[in-house]
């Protein structure tokens, strides 16, 4: 913004200098007189109506290419460039047919692998005509249930459910059933919602050392949490005058800011994580900082390799540039202000930092509630506003609305409430304590296997393996033969594990680690080996430059996901 005023700026005083001495004036009026007799001359011969066909379309072809340079904010140029270009190839039909057969394979598989009849599977591709009673759906779900194939109570996944335990069940499932049909849509309905999801914010802000200022609100889950602040960001840089708003984080930062600067046409720009650390470079960082910058993002812990981004240095840039910063708390936000209780002492990460405005925290992951509940936090109602949504003029009254849902689960809120009752400050020192034990002792042990090395350093609840010596999701394929579910990684190749309350029970650590020996000694007999499936598949797509083609497979994924009927033949 400042940029272009002083450009405009100076060009303002380059044409009054002009204008004021008279010999510059009058080589300017010639040269100017000059032009139009050329483009007179050059005329000369053509039809008024040719004149005007020719300047039209040229206008328009400007106008496109000017559209196609400035772009929509959502992509570089030469992200756009690159676009067009593998388009252009794609289309020619010698490649296009090598293409599409390559890419009918991986269809094919991932239609085989989520469609293809278990034995004595049943389908219901429509409402049954007559409603079923409770004890035949019971039995419909007993038939569901085999299809499962991890054992992910018993720890076989990573990430996936963080706490199992029965007590916690029955204690979040009870509230639900007391509260399965209330809105918090309606305050003056179901009062008693209201006041739980203002305590959740409270306890939450409280956690995360928030000053008297601090606020939130109760979301569906880390994304709408990330995408809310990320619209109060948003705000602030509209009221700025800044047509589109600027992210900046790192390129461990979780997919969910890619979603909202999607949904909320901002632009996203991914600095490059130092290759060792894999924590963002903050030096990098502070180049791409531009004037439409208007939040910086942080990691407590990112979620590929669990590791935290220096939040002290990137506050700094914050401050010095007068922009937001945003700690991304979704996987940690229940571990981290737990772990000096817990022994295990970290430097400040929460609104202590003078430049973080605003915190996402799960509730839904350490918080060991159920699916659907997350928590934002910001420094001040003034940035929370920008997130708030009002309409004044809806037939159906005034609309005031909090989040992205209209409706919203007051069950789930109530669950969540809860489980956050029952756990208490003890309990999650507690578990955050067993959590980051088993956590930091993993992390030990498969540093110690050859051929194998932990990244970063994780000090939280991810540890992430990668190998010089062979191809690493061929562990993760091994992996799955003993019933294991881990997660890979690209960019570059590594697989995680996320380390919950279920790893801490009942030897899954141990078991896990000698899982993990015996398939790198299984794999060092061959390392060469040409690796197929799924692995396969993993590790040529990296290598693919046109990335729609990796896309293109992700959408019929999705279609696949969502298809009911079974894979005929
Ligand atoms: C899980 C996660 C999110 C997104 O949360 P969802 O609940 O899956 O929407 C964001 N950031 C990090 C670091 C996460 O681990
Ligand atoms: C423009 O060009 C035409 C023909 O070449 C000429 O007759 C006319 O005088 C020119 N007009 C001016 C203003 O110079
Ligand atoms: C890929 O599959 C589609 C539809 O399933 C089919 O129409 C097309 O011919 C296939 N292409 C190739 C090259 O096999
Ligand atoms: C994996 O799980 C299946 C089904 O639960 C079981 O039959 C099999 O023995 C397990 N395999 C290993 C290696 O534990
Ligand atoms: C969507 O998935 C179904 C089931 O596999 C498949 O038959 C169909 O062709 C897919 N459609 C597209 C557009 O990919």
């Amino acid at each position: 913004m400042l940029f272009k005023l002083l450009f405009l700026a100076a060009i303002t005083f380059f044409l009054a200098v002009l204008w004021e001495s008279p010999s510059a004036r009058h080589q300017f009026r010639d040269e100017l007189e000059k032009a139009r007799g050329h483009i007179n001359r050059s005329v000369k011969g053509y039809e008024g109506w040719q004149i005007i066909a020719v300047t039209a379309g040229a206008t328009l072809i400007l106008y496109k290419l000017y559209l196609f340079l400035v772009g929509t904010g959502e992509k570089t140029l030469w992200e756009r460039i690159k676009g067009t270009c593998f388009k252009t190839v794609r289309s020619l039909p010698f490649i296009n047919g090598k293409i599409e057969k390559e890419l009918n394979k991986t269809r094919r598989l991932l239609e085989t692998e989520l469609l293809t009849p278990k034995p004595g599977e049943t389908f219901h591709l429509s409402l049954p005509e007559k409603g079923l009673s409770h004890e035949e759906i019971m039995k419909e779900l007993d038939g569901m249930d085999k299809l499962e194939p991890y054992d992910w109570r018993k720890g076989y996944t990573s990430g996936c459910a963080y706490n199992c335990d029965d007590k916690l069940t029955k204690i979040t499932c009870d509230v639900f059933r007391r509260y399965c049909w209330t809105n918090p849509l309606h305050p003056d309905i179901f009062p008693q919602i209201r006041k739980m999801e203002a305590e959740i914010v409270q306890w939450t802000a409280k956690l995360f050392n928030g000053g008297s200022t601090s606020c939130g609100c109760v979301t569906s889950g880390g994304t709408e949490s990330i995408m809310l602040a990320m619209k109060a960001y948003r705000g602030v840089g509209y009221s700025k005058g800044i047509q589109y708003p600027e992210i900046l984080c790192s390129s461990a930062t979780h997919a969910a800011f890619n979603k909202a600067a999607h949904y909320l046409r901002m632009k996203i720009t991914i600095i490059k994580c130092d290759p060792l650390s894999r924590q963002v470079d903050v030096k990098a960082m502070a180049r791409a900082i531009n004037s439409n910058t208007v939040v910086l993002v942080a990691n407590a812990p990112q979620y590929p390799h669990g590791v935290i981004d220096p939040i002290q240095k990137i506050s700094e840039l914050a401050l010095k540039n007068k922009i937001g910063l945003h700690v991304d708390s979704c996987l940690g936000g229940f571990l981290l202000p737990f772990m000096e209780s817990a022994g295990y002492p970290l430097d400040p990460f929460d609104f202590r930092v003078p430049g973080v405005t605003s915190i996402s925290a799960d509730t839904h992951k350490y918080g060991y509630t159920t699916k659907g509940s997350s928590v934002v936090l910001y420094r001040n109602k003034e940035l929370r506003q920008h997130q708030f949504f009002v309409v004044t003029d809806w037939e159906g009254g005034i609309y005031p609305s909090a989040s992205v849902a209209g409706s919203r689960p007051g069950g789930i809120i109530a669950a969540t409430w809860a489980a956050m009752m029952y756990m208490g400050m003890d309990g999650y020192v507690e578990s955050t304590r067993s959590i980051v034990k088993t956590t930091r002792w993993l992390a030990q042990e498969l540093n110690s296997i050859p051929h194998l090395y932990v990244m970063g350093n994780p000090m939280v609840n991810v540890v992430a393996i990668a190998s010089k010596d062979f191809n690493i999701y061929e562990l993760n394929e091994e992996m799955r033969k003993r019933n294991w579910s881990l997660n890979p990684l690209q960019f570059p190749p590594a697989v995680h594990i996320c380390v919950t309350m279920i790893h801490t029970r009942d030897g899954m650590d141990l078991k896990f680690l000698n899982d993990v020996k015996e398939c790198v000694s299984l794999i060092m007999k061959d390392p060469g080996k040409k690796v197929s499936g799924a692995a396969a598949v993993y590790g040529t797509s990296q290598a693919i430059p046109d990335r729609s083609i990796i896309s293109d497979i992700g959408y019929h994924y999705l279609n696949v996901s969502l298809t009911a009927a079974p894979l005929e033949n």
